[in-house]
């Protein structure tokens, strides 16, 4: 990557205390608590069912919390209306894209933007995003339903850039996708953050991408963060590349042998 990445502040930009939420009887988070300071990437690793979508979606309003509070950029939006976090500059890009499949890609990109007034400023995100995935420009006038799911993804996260976002949450961007498209997709968020500055808080299960694209990331397991650190530092951790990279270490006559863990998907 060529561009230098934004300048991170001390100051979270996103600040989650002891969040818990539930689905009747099923506690899915229990006490989260997690900071994202403004220009990072930030990333929440966590096997199936950890809680991952559910931390998600209780940020942007779609679940209310039972406990715990969420500030964004200073502002208390624990529970609040979805429209009303998107408005203050908070995009998420949900767990299987969910584009709307009979309109165009075009009118989905203008669905995205539908709060904004600025038409320079919309015509000049569209530009930036026909930037960033060509392909969407090429297909503008397609429905949305009849893209491949690579493309279903870059749409579902370019839709998102639509509203001009501070804060991008990014639920899985890798799920059911090659590891080639998924690595492009990847490099792509990457550059929006480094390029726009946008702050990004993604999740994934697949925590070689997460861990080599985020700068900060944080460890759910069964609901509660167990762990979180500098992706740099988290990479080096035993148990990190153990359970989540399928890595092992064999330490034998001095040579480094690493295994594949079988349970890696
Ligand atoms: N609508 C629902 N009703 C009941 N339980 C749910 C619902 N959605 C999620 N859960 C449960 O809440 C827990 C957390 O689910 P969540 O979807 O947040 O996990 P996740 O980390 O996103 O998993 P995945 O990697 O499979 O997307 C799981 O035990 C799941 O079974
Ligand atoms: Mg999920």
């Amino acid at each position: 990557m060529s561009t230098n990445p934004p300048p991170i502040s001390d100051a979270p930009v996103l600040r989650l205390l002891n969040v818990e939420s539930a689905y009747g009887p099923i506690k899915a988070i229990r006490g989260v608590s997690l900071q994202v300071r403004r220009g990072e990437i930030a990333a929440v690793l966590g096997s199936n069912g950890a809680g991952k979508t559910t931390i998600l979606k209780t940020i942007s309003g779609i679940i209310d919390p039972r406990k715990g509070s969420i500030e964004f950029k200073g502002i208390d939006i624990t529970a609040r209306d979805p429209a009303v976090i998107v408005q203050l500059g908070l995009s998420h890009v949900p767990e299987g894209r969910e584009v709307f499949p009979l309109l165009s890609v075009r009118d989905n990109l203008l669905m995205g933007a539908y709060t904004r007034r600025d038409r320079d400023g919309v015509a000049r995100d569209m530009e930036a995003v026909f930037g960033y995935f060509p392909i969407l420009r090429e297909r503008s006038e397609q429905d949305a339903g009849l893209l491949s799911g690579g493309q279903q993804q870059m749409l579902a996260i370019s839709r998102a850039l639509m509203a001009n976002p501070d804060l991008m949450l990014l639920d899985e961007p890798s799920l059911g996708l090659s590891p080639k498209l998924t690595k492009e997709i990847f490099e792509i968020v990457v550059r929006i953050n480094r390029e726009r500055g946008t702050t990004i808080l993604l999740v994934e299960q697949n925590a070689n991408m997460a861990l080599n694209a985020a700068d900060y990331g944080h460890v759910l397991e069964n609901g509660r963060i167990v762990m979180e650190d500098t992706c740099a530092r988290l990479r080096e951790k035993d148990d990190i590349k153990e359970f989540y990279l399928g890595l092992k270490e064999d330490g034998v006559r001095g040579e480094r042998r690493w295994k594949k863990k079988k349970t890696w998907r």
